[in-house]
């Protein structure tokens, strides 16, 4: 954890990260905790006769004296390396060779090892978002989206590692589904959906008999598309049933299946799928609310400072996201701030 400081509102610099919620004499939230300082929350507070604040030093990537710029560089080029390696092993498993375990574990260390600034991870998972390699890095999307909320929960280093390696090979059964099925255009046929839900059971049986395979690594695998009232496959099983992996990366491969472009739908922006989330996680019972709402809270602060388009044809800077409403942040145009929470006709079409 970084060094806790005490700051006036008014002086507080940009970037350093607000460490205890902070509320009106009347009780009302102001400002939740995690929140990065800038212009817009400094307003805010002096706005409230907020006088002194405690927040955290802004992150810098451990072992190493990078800027964030050379963070950004050195996590794209692990990335591309990562996502290199994957194609080869998926390409090698396609013709009958076996899974290289060992190649996937050196892989999730060395991202585990060398991407140590999440803000830097989140640049480059927005920034790779096209159809055309999507199976190549929707494995290493889920397995960093995994890391991620495996830190944001406080999982052990260990366990970390043994979760991004779920993440890359939670979908390696879908190496046994016809390519024609995979890659149809348009609706599947129940008997052709029939066959997608197996890919679960065809990923166990294919990391299975792999000498000292993580039981994690198998229930994640098997259980990553069950959902918690029971509607998933392949087993509909409930809650407490469910690998507490699994449903870790359930929340990553959906977060990066609907932000990433694919054949038959355009990607959402991070706010619509916060949108989406809110309606189906929260709302409809699908997903682990204390793990979904650990990821939601954390990721969308790190959207802050994003170049946005707005559907008025304008660009705007997100300048504040309001805890009890993600999906709708506060944005900077020009000299004004439009809430988004207020003005529902606004939003957010494109991330810049
Ligand atoms: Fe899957």
């Amino acid at each position: 954890m970084n060094k806790k400081l005490i700051f006036s509102a008014l002086r507080c610099p940009d970037g350093y990260m607000i460490a205890d919620d902070i509320f009106s004499k009347y009780g009302t939230l102001i400002v939740a905790k995690d929140t990065i300082v800038n212009e817009f929350i400094r307003q805010k507070l002096i706005s409230f006769n907020v006088d002194r604040i405690a927040v955290f030093e802004p992150e810098l990537p451990k072992n190493s004296n990078n800027s964030p710029k050379e963070a950004f560089a050195d996590t794209k080029r692990k990335y591309s390396e990562g996502t290199n390696s994957i194609k080869v092993i998926i390409k090698d498993l396609a013709v009958g060779n076996k899974l290289d375990y060992e190649n996937i574990n050196e892989i999730s260390n060395s991202f585990y090892e060398n991407m140590n600034s999440n803000f830097a991870v989140i640049d480059c998972l927005n920034q790779v978002k096209s159809a055309d390699e999507y199976i190549y890095t929707h494995c290493v999307n889920v397995s960093l989206y995994s890391m991620l909320i495996g830190k944001w929960l406080k999982l052990s280093e260990n366990e970390i590692k043994i979760l991004m390696n779920a993440g890359i090979l939670h979908d390696v059964g879908k190496s046994k589904v016809p390519a024609e099925i995979l890659n149809k255009r348009g609706p599947l046929t129940e008997s052709e959906f029939d066959i997608i839900k197996k890919h679960p059971l065809y990923g166990l049986e294919m990391i299975n008999d792999i000498p000292d395979m993580n039981d994690e690594i198998k229930n994640a695998v098997l259980m990553h598309h069950e959902r918690e009232n029971g509607t998933g496959y392949p087993y509909g099983l409930k809650g407490a049933n469910i690998s507490y992996f699994a449903k870790i990366i359930s929340i990553a491969d959906a977060f990066d299946a609907m932000t990433s472009e694919c054949v038959y739908r355009h990607r959402l922006t991070p706010f619509e799928t916060f949108r989406e989330f809110e309606k189906a996680g929260i709302g409809g019972g699908y997903y682990d609310p204390d793990i979904l709402l650990t990821f939601l809270h954390n990721i969308s602060q790190y959207y802050i400072g994003s170049k946005v388009m707005m559907n008025t044809g304008k660009v705007g800077e997100v300048v504040y996201v309001p805890p009890h409403c993600i999906s709708r942040p506060v944005v900077r145009v020009e000299d004004e701030y439009i809430d988004l929470s207020i003005q529902k006709n606004i939003k957010i079409v494109e991330m810049l």
